[in-house]
C-alpha cells in the first residue's frame, strides 16, 4: 500500500472508550430486561439515513468471537484508508463528508438468473441487524476491534439466484469524482473493486455492514454499506458498495492490479508470509503502544481454515 510508516500510529490518538462502553451497557441492559424475547427484535429496522444515527436495538451474535476491548470509536473513525478521499490516513475523516449516501442503490448482476437493483432502504430490512464484534487487521500492521452492525452476506444470496457458473463475487465501490476528489488521480485503477471466492463470501463470518458502535456507518468507514471479512487483511473490505457482480473466473482487483507481488487475491492474515516490504508477524492496535503477535487467519482459523484445505498459502497469499 502507498504508505510511509506502517506502524506510525501515535498513542496520542487514544481516546476515552467511555462513549462506546456506555452504549454497550445500555444494549446489554435492554437485552437482560427483555430476556430471550429481546434477542429476536428488529423486524423493520429504522430508516437510518444519516451516518451517526442510532440503529436501535440490535440482535447479539454468536459470531462475536472475541473478548478483546473495542477500539475507541474516535481512533477507528479518524485513522483509516479510503483512497477515493485521499491517500493519507487522516484524509477520509477530513473529506468523506462530501459523500451523499441517499439516494443509494446496489446493483447485483453478472452470473445471476436475473440482475436486480436494490434500494438501501430495502436492504436495511432484509434481516434483523446484528452486532458483530470483530478483530480487524490491516496489511500495514495496524489493527482494531470493531463492533460492526450488519447481516450475513448470505442474506443477499437468498434474494438473487447465482447461476451454476458463479464462482467469485466482485464488490464495486462508488467512484464519483464529484464527491470523491481523489478519483481524479490515478492512485488506483478506479473503481475500487475487491472480490472473494463464492464460498468465502457465503461463510457465516462474512457480513455486509451498515453501521458500527450501534450507529449507522460513518462516511469515512464506508457508508452506507461495506463488506467486512475478519480473517482477511482490511483492504478486502470494499467500502460504499454500489455493485455486486457474480463471475466465473477469479477477477483482478484494485490491489492485485496495483501490486500483484505485494497484495495477493486471497489476502488471508498470515503472520508467516511477510509483505514484500515488511514483516507481518506483529500488529499494533490503534490506541495501544506495544505490538502484539498476529494470529493466523487473524484468530479465526478454527472457523475458516477449512476453506483453504490443501492450498499452499505461501503461493496463494
Ligand atoms: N474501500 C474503498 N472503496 N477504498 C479504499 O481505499 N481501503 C481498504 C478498505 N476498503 C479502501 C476500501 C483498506 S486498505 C482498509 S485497511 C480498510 O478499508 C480500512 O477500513 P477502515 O478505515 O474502516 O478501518
Amino acid at each position: 500500500m502507498l504508505i510511509r510508516h506502517p506502524l506510525d500510529i501515535p498513542p496520542s490518538e487514544i481516546t476515552d472508550p467511555a462513549r462506546y462502553a456506555a452504549r454497550r451497557k445500555f444494549i446489554q441492559t435492554l437485552l437482560l430486561a427483555g430476556g430471550a424475547g429481546a434477542l429476536g427484535v428488529a423486524r423493520g429496522n429504522p430508516p437510518a439515513a444519516t451516518p451517526g444515527a442510532s440503529l436501535g436495538k440490535l440482535q447479539s451474535s454468536p459470531f462475536s468471537l472475541t473478548d478483546d476491548k473495542a477500539t475507541p470509536f474516535k481512533s477507528v473513525t479518524s485513522y483509516g484508508n479510503f483512497y477515493e478521499f485521499g491517500p493519507d490516513k487522516e484524509s477520509p475523516a477530513r473529506h468523506a463528508h462530501r459523500l451523499r449516501t441517499r439516494p443509494w442503490s446496489i446493483t447485483v448482476d453478472g452470473e445471476v438468473k436475473t440482475a436486480k437493483t436494490f434500494a438501501i432502504e430495502d436492504i436495511l430490512n432484509w434481516a434483523p441487524l446484528e452486532e458483530r464484534i470483530y478483530r480487524m487487521r490491516c496489511v500495514e500492521g495496524w489493527s482494531a476491534v470493531i463492533p460492526w452492525v450488519g447481516f450475513p452476506f448470505s442474506e443477499l444470496l437468498k434474494r438473487v439466484e447465482p447461476t451454476g457458473n458463479a464462482r467469485f463475487v466482485e464488490f464495486w465501490s462508488l467512484a464519483d469524482p464529484e464527491q470523491m476528489p481523489f478519483v481524479r488521480l490515478p492512485l488506483l485503477d478506479w473503481p475500487y473493486v475487491e472480490a472473494l471466492r463464492l464460498d468465502e463470501a457465503r461463510h457465516p463470518l462474512t457480513i455486509l455492514a451498515v453501521g458500527m458502535y450501534g450507529e449507522t456507518m460513518p462516511k469515512q468507514n464506508g457508508a452506507p454499506l461495506r463488506l467486512v471479512i475478519p480473517w482477511k487483511y482490511g483492504f478486502k473490505g470494499a467500502k460504499s458498495i454500489v455493485r455486486i457482480r457474480f463471475v466465473e473466473k477469479q477477477p483482478a482487483t484494485a490491489w492485485t492490479k496495483a501490486g500483484p507481488d505485494e497484495y495477493g487475491f486471497y489476502s488471508n492474515v498470515n503472520p508467516d508470509v511477510p509483505h514484500k516490504r515488511w514483516s507481518q508477524s506483529h500488529e499494533r492496535r490503534l490506541g495501544e503502544f506495544f505490538k502484539r503477535k498476529t494470529l493466523p487467519f487473524n484468530g479465526y482459523a478454527e472457523q475458516v481454515a477449512g476453506l483453504y484445505a490443501g492450498m499452499d498459502l505461501r503461493k496463494y497469499f
